[in-house]
């Protein structure tokens, strides 16, 4: 591996914790303005300081991050299919790998999607863009999306889309926390990161989620909707970080989640503006 693909997975990766707490805003890459992400740049900003990475694509990096920002970027670079479209999976690469290096990016990231119409697409997209990440020394992350059709999250179905993302050559790989997830971990020899999916009922729910992950061999989260629709994002960011990184149980961080409520007892006002 070189030095600078190892650099930047070390400025993401904890080396205390070896896990990393990634704040997910890509979202509107398919989905358009979703809630509480409209405005995107007063969302993203108070979270800042709080996260170790910021996943995102390169239109809301221009507009809505400050060029001055010290925080990682993971940059989604696939796409090309919306949700009014029955097969997600035509994707293609949508931002070049010179383009992520003038954005001066920590890893790129594109999904993958295994059994879906476009499969072959999406696994080919990943292995070339290995191989031009690897020219570059910018780490790739494979996100195993699933189609409308493939709604199925189970660990057989994740450990397979997440080992074929390592086989060709993902240096990470962004799937979902199912029951038997460390079925899925022992199967993929490069770190997994989880995403939350839609907003749960309760952020006990989330840090539930996060803690099992871990628990199970995670080496963090990539979460956004359960992050920024909840009603205190910086208090679930804080309350996540602290399973994250300092091995906290859930109910340690519902006490974290508390105290930060306590003391910002709104939702920030400027992530409703
Ligand atoms: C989905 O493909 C997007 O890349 C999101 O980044 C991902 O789903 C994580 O966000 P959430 O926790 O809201 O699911």
């Amino acid at each position: 591996m070189s030095w600078g693909l190892e650099n930047r997975l070390a400025r993401m990766f904890s080396p205390t914790s070896t896990n990393s707490l990634m704040l997910a805003v890509d979202h509107g890459y398919f989905m358009g303005p979703t809630h509480h992400l409209e405005n995107a740049r007063a969302t993203i900003t108070p979270l800042l300081p709080h996260a170790d990475a910021l996943a995102l694509t390169r239109g809301i990096l221009r507009k809505c991050v400050d060029p001055s920002a010290t925080i990682p970027i993971v940059l989604r670079v696939s796409g090309g299919a919306t949700i009014l479209q029955e097969d997600l999976s035509h994707e293609a690469i949508t931002t070049s790998m010179i383009e992520a290096a003038r954005l001066n990016v920590s890893a790129v990231a594109l999904s993958v999607f295994v059994g879906a119409p476009h499969e072959h697409e999406s696994l080919t997209h990943l292995a070339g863009l290995v191989n031009e990440g690897e020219e570059y020394g910018i780490p790739v992350m494979a996100i195993t999306a699933v189609g409308k059709e493939l709604e199925k999250r189970d660990a057989r179905y994740l450990a397979l889309a997440c080992r074929v993302s390592a086989e060709l050559g993902a240096h990470i790989v962004k799937t979902y926390y199912c029951e038997d997830f460390s079925r899925v971990v022992e199967g993929c020899p490069v770190p997994l990161v989880v995403a939350g999916g839609p907003k749960l009922d309760s952020d006990r729910a989330a840090l539930e989620l996060a803690r099992n992950a871990i628990d199970q061999g995670a080496h963090g989260i990539d979460m956004g909707r359960n992050i920024w629709q909840s009603d205190h994002p910086v208090a679930m960011l804080k309350a996540l970080r602290a399973i994250v990184h300092e091995k906290a149980s859930v109910r340690e961080a519902l006490d974290v989640l508390a105290s930060e409520r306590a003391r910002t007892p709104v939702r920030d006002p400027a992530a409703t503006a």
